[in-house]
């Protein structure tokens, strides 16, 4: 079976710290490069990257492309709708199909059972590129922007603020990997995935659910905060539920004094978190931002044995 990334969970926790490493190092090896250089070995070259898009994207898709331009290889920029996967192709068609082209596959879908069933037909790496349920390229990303800026997230707190969504479920399965403390504040009618808590007990991962910010946000290292309203939701009542939410300073200064704030963007200012927050001094959501392309970069290796 390739080596596919799919969610946290699915890979050992050697493989996890592994990758976290190289990005870091691949990160500091590009010092002083120009963006659209190769790195000095180009572990990747003569490899092709398929990266399909049935929902919008800026980070994903450009930190992919330059992370494969980085890398030496090539990345093919798929939306779905201008695929056959638009006109009713299955997607175990598409897999078997662009097995025999290119040497992995991005996906970027609405359903998670979608990218499990292209990983169950691809002969290549399958890499998940945000699901309705979860997305773990960016938890790579967040768990090297929380190291390079606090050491460490081992035993550290971290507060999730707002709606139970597909960022929580990767969230929770990195708790359990990584070994830190996962609360969550949200509405009872946005709770987490129930299987991705499931997971958490029986991993013995450090994971609570709470209706309470503050109780969350109570000494934590790390604030973060998600749009209200993702991809695919139906945005009604959302906004309602979720102000409770909002990250304010008043909220930052519960956490501990030297804690620090994560969104994966795209921002709402003055909806999940306010501008004062989203641009303050403990935000480090550009770093985060950044870091996708590092940390994809590792992901690539691991998936491609490079
Ligand atoms: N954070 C993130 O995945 O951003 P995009 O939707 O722009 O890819
Ligand atoms: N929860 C958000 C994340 C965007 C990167 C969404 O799914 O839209």
């Amino acid at each position: 079976r390739p080596h596919h990334f799919l969610d946290l969970n699915q890979l050992s926790k050697s493989d996890l710290r592994a990758i976290i490493d190289d990005g870091i190092a691949l990160k500091k090896a590009r010092t002083g490069l120009p963006k659209g250089t190769t790195d000095k070995q180009a572990p990747l070259a003569g490899l092709t990257l398929a990266a399909i898009f049935e929902f919008p994207s800026t980070r994903t898709r450009v930190s992919f492309d330059m992370a494969m331009r980085q890398l030496g290889g090539h990345t093919i920029v798929l939306n779905s709708n201008d695929m056959q996967l638009g006109r009713g192709e299955t997607i175990a068609d598409t897999a078997r199909v662009l097995s025999r082209y290119v040497d992995a596959i991005m996906i970027r879908t609405d359903e998670h059972a979608k990218l499990l069933e292209l990983a169950e037909n691809a002969t290549v790496p399958v890499i998940n590129g945000l699901t309705n349920n979860s997305h773990p390229c960016q938890l790579m990303a967040d768990v090297m922007t929380f190291e390079e800026h606090r050491g460490p997230i081992k035993d550290k707190v971290v507060a999730w603020c707002g709606d139970g969504n597909n960022m929580v479920t990767s969230w929770i399965h990195a708790a359990g990997q990584f070994g830190f403390e996962f609360r969550v504040a949200c509405p009872e009618e946005l709770s987490p995935d129930p299987a991705a808590l499931a997971w958490a007990k029986e991993a013995g991962a450090n994971v609570h659910v709470t209706q309470s910010a503050a109780e969350a946000a109570a000494d934590a290292n790390c604030i973060v905060a998600d749009t209200w309203v993702s991809m695919g939701d139906d945005a009604a009542n959302r906004h309602n539920l979720l102000s409770p939410y909002q990250v304010d300073d008043a909220l930052m200064a519960r956490a501990a004094s030297d804690a620090i704030f994560m969104h994966c963007l795209p921002a709402h200012r003055g909806e999940e978190a306010t501008a004062e927050v989203m641009d303050g001094p403990q935000s480090v959501i550009f770093d985060e931002a950044e870091n996708r392309l590092h940390a994809q970069k590792a992901v690539l290796r691991w998936c491609l044995g490079a």
